[in-house]
């Protein structure tokens, strides 16, 4: 809808802050989003470089916001905006995604700008009135959908479990570019907004990260929405997500890591997660890897007194196999183990062989426990129970270890041989 914005009055709460200006994306559109340098857990997964929450804005005859920042961050959002413009002169908001890293500080924008509309999909309307209780109208986008906003128009994609039931993405076909929500983003905080200032090799590994720790379980819908993204036609020279870089040199790059990802092909990777009581289940560990290696797989060792499940959950992300190691106290696994193997769990990583093994003093259930975890993650287990030690192991049974580990490697060999990879 064209026209001349009607100025309104800022919010009473803000502060203008001249540090946080707004950068541009394009000629017309504008990251305003806030970096936050210090979280270190974002619901259970380390964020140990922070992150960005990214809002853009884009100055067109409708002055539009694409997404809003977590709650906190409010003001610094805000003074971008008004390093561009007064933000009384917002008049569309458009929310891709209701998690409140995005949404959280929603309804004290629309109290402040009061925008003439609020447009979001049909599960996302249901979600910010589940979370804010509103009672605010919102446009409810139909896939598909095209609006103008003079210049630009943005046309809206529902993209539901990638990674929310709400989640859609907006595109900007004028510049080629897509607003990702979540997708093809990454917990990264820093100086510089764009994939080609940043260091590759970090973004690779934090690119990989946020998809093991947030979107592997959605893989399927992964998937359909990479399909779908390309039934549209949408050419992709920019994608701006809203956490981390903007990518606008490495576009091709993130697009076929999210495919392979997303397909879980198995590799000759071979992650060894093990906690240890007094050290007996660690030997028993460093074994099973000498017996990976010797049968040409590459271990990855993980002991979880060094090692956060989020860390254990990226190995993971392009490994062929998951061997976990458990000593057992009070009659159960380790404590460790429980919380790591339940976070897995929920992750659904797909194709893995495997085994358990531990050491145990009395009753050895922790190993039970391990091995009959494994099996309900669908890990193809090469023994029918596990490898247990009473208390120390003496070489019969590192030897044991050893042929444990060369038995995985060889039903890794024959997974990657069975998926053409
Ligand atoms: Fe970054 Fe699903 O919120």
């Amino acid at each position: 809808m064209a026209g001349e914005p009607k100025a309104k009055e800022m919010p009473r709460t803000m502060t203008v802050h001249e540090t946080f200006k707004a950068v541009p994306v394009t000629d017309r559109i504008y990251w305003v989003g806030a970096v936050d340098r210090t979280v270190r857990d974002f619901h259970g997964y380390l964020t140990s470089r922070g992150t960005t929450y990214n809002a853009f804005l884009i100055v067109d005859d409708v002055v539009t916001l694409v997404d809003t920042v977590k709650k906190p961050f409010h003001d610094e959002m805000m003074a971008r905006i008004a390093s561009v413009i007064d933000p009384g002169k917002i008049r569309y908001v458009i929310s891709n995604h209701s998690e409140m890293d995005h949404t959280g500080c929603l309804p004290d924008v629309i109290r402040s700008v009061r925008p003439e509309k609020l447009f979001a999909s049909t599960m996302g309307a249901k979600a910010i009135e589940d979370h804010f209780h509103l009672g605010h109208p919102i446009e409810v986008v139909k896939d598909g959908l095209e609006v103008s906003l003079g210049k630009l128009s943005l046309v809206f994609a529902e993209t539901r479990m990638c990674h929310w039931p709400d989640s859609m993405f907006s595109y900007v076909p004028q510049e080629q570019l897509l607003f990702s929500q979540d997708g093809f983003g990454m917990h990264l905080a820093g100086d510089h907004r764009f994939d080609d200032e940043c260091d590759l090799a970090v973004m690779d590994v934090e690119a990989a990260k946020y998809y093991a720790n947030i979107l592997l379980p959605l893989s399927s819908f992964i998937l359909k929405t990479l399909e779908k993204v390309g039934q549209l036609g949408w050419k992709l020279r920019i994608v701006a997500p809203d956490h981390g870089p903007i990518w606008r040199k490495h576009v091709d790059r993130i697009l076929g890591d999210y495919a392979r990802w997303a397909r879980q092909a198995p590799t000759d990777k071979a992650v060894v997660v093990f906690d240890t009581m007094w050290g007996s289940t660690r030997e028993m560990a460093r074994a099973v890897a000498e017996g990976l290696q010797a049968g040409g797989a590459q271990p990855r060792l993980m002991p979880l007194a060094e090692s956060h499940r989020s860390d254990v959950a990226t190995e993971l992300l392009e490994a062929g196999a998951l061997l976990v190691g458990s000593p057992t106290i009070n009659n159960m696994l380790f404590p460790t183990l429980a919380d790591t193997l339940s976070y897995l769990q929920g992750l659904k990583r797909k194709n893995l062989a495997g085994a358990a093994f531990g050491s145990h003093g009395w009753s050895g259930e922790g190993a039970k426990q391990v091995h009959e975890i494994l099996t309900r993650m669908g890990v193809d287990l090469v023994q029918d129970k596990p490898l247990q030690c009473k208390y120390v192991p003496d070489e019969n049974v590192l030897g044991q270890c050893r042929e444990l580990g060369q038995a995985v490697a060889e039903k890794v060999k024959a997974k990657i041989a069975e998926a053409g990879a």
